[in-house]
């Protein structure tokens, strides 16, 4: 095993576990909307890209799903790939026997509710299913061992916030904002290298971990290039949250000292950086790589408080590492309020993802 490989990244922000009524599980509808919305062109994309001769001797097929969370999604995607391999065999001819097993490795970070993840694994799936604790950033897997690695929703937490943007000493200093969005050009750059930085980590370690002639299917959201930033729903939610802050420390409730040390290592990317740190990487080819707008607009508006607890369900963790537990009632009751508000004045905003399928190339 390649020790040297594996890193320690002590940062991790796992989504709200459990199956209470603010957790994950019951608060990632819009996640699963895209995921169902991607199913042709993921089973389209596996029809005509994955190599079945270059798989094959092999009596077992290997999925991975990085940044699993706690389901329900990742076993829809898990299932619609399965369902789109076992296709593939088909209409090769072959028929079972000769389809192989399936292994499905479900891969977070260690604090993720795994215990759920595995009390809520469908009863009647036709895989076996595997645990794997670790950053997706660093090595997960013995070389070439996986035939096909999912990922959805997850590439945009990056490994750690940039460490200039909270050095009081740099230029980059975020003082007084929580993120990159609405920041100095000083703090963008330094979110845009941590990004290169991460991303050159997750395809370095999955070139050795993928057979060749594997796929890689990736949902990631982001922004198309030239598109405004400030019309994107990761700013509203982001922009919200720090006014939210901004006003509890006016309130006395959380100090000045704790927002300017706190930012949210997360980065919309957009596909133009995409191609750029796969083309660096050298062992992969983009087969797909389509864009999923969607305006979130009209069930929005209808709907502010589902849309406040999608965004609870997702930074709770990160805000009480970092200001405690006693604060986040009256943040996110007050984060709920603001987004009513903003809301209410009906400009559309967009969510928008890319489907990404990868292929290994051969040597
Ligand atoms: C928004 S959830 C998406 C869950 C699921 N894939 C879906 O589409 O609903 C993002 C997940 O990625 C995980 N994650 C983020 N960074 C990660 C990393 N470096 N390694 C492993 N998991 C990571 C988080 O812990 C979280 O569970």
């Amino acid at each position: 095993m390649a020790s040297q490989e594996i890193r320690k990244v002590t940062e991790a922000y796992p989504m709200k576990g459990g199956d209470g009524p603010d957790s994950y599980a019951k608060n990632s509808t819009y996640q699963r909307e895209a995921m169902e919305s991607v199913k042709e062109l993921v089973t389209k994309g596996i029809a005509e890209k994955l190599d079945i001769d270059l798989l094959l001797p092999s009596n077992s097929f290997h999925i991975a799903d990085l940044g699993c969370s706690v389901g329900p999604n990742t076993f829809s995607s898990v299932e619609n790939i399965l369902e789109a391999v076992e296709l593939k065999f088909q209409g090769q001819g072959l028929m079972n026997p000769q389809i192989p097993e399936f292994q499905v490795f479900f891969n977070d970070h260690t604090p993720n509710d795994f215990n759920l993840l595995f009390k809520s694994l469908p009863p009647n799936r036709q895989y076996y299913a595997v645990g794997v604790p670790g950053s997706f950033y660093g090595r997960l897997f013995p070389s070439a061992s996986i035939h096909l690695f999912h990922s959805s929703f997850a590439l945009q937490w990056l490994s750690e916030v940039p460490k200039v943007v909270e050095d009081k000493n740099c230029p980059a200093w975020n003082k007084g904002r929580i993120h990159y969005l609405s920041s100095t050009d000083e703090v963008v750059r330094a979110y845009k290298a941590q990004y290169a930085k991460n991303m050159e980590s997750f395809l370095h370690a999955r070139a050795q971990e993928l057979v060749y002639g594997g796929l890689m299917v990736l949902i990631i959201p982001g922004y198309p290039q030239g598109t405004p930033l400030s019309h994107s729903v990761a700013y509203l939610t982001l922009q919200l949250i720090e006014a939210c802050l901004i006003d509890m420390v006016k309130k006395g409730v959380i100090s000045e000292e704790k927002l300017d040390s706190f930012n949210i290592p997360m980065y919309s990317m957009c596909p133009q950086e995409l191609e750029a740190v796969v083309e660096q990487n050298g062992s992969f080819s983009i087969e797909t790589l389509e864009t999923l707008p969607r305006v979130l607009a009209d069930d929005a508006v209808l709907n502010a408080k589902q849309f406040a607890a999608h965004g609870r369900a997702a930074f709770e963790g990160l805000i009480k590492q970092q200001f405690g537990k006693e604060i986040t009632n009256e943040l996110f009751d007050l984060y709920g309020k603001k987004l009513e508000e903003e809301l209410s004045m009906f400009k559309p905003r967009k969510t928008t993802s890319f489907l990404v399928v990868l292929k290994r190339k051969e040597k």
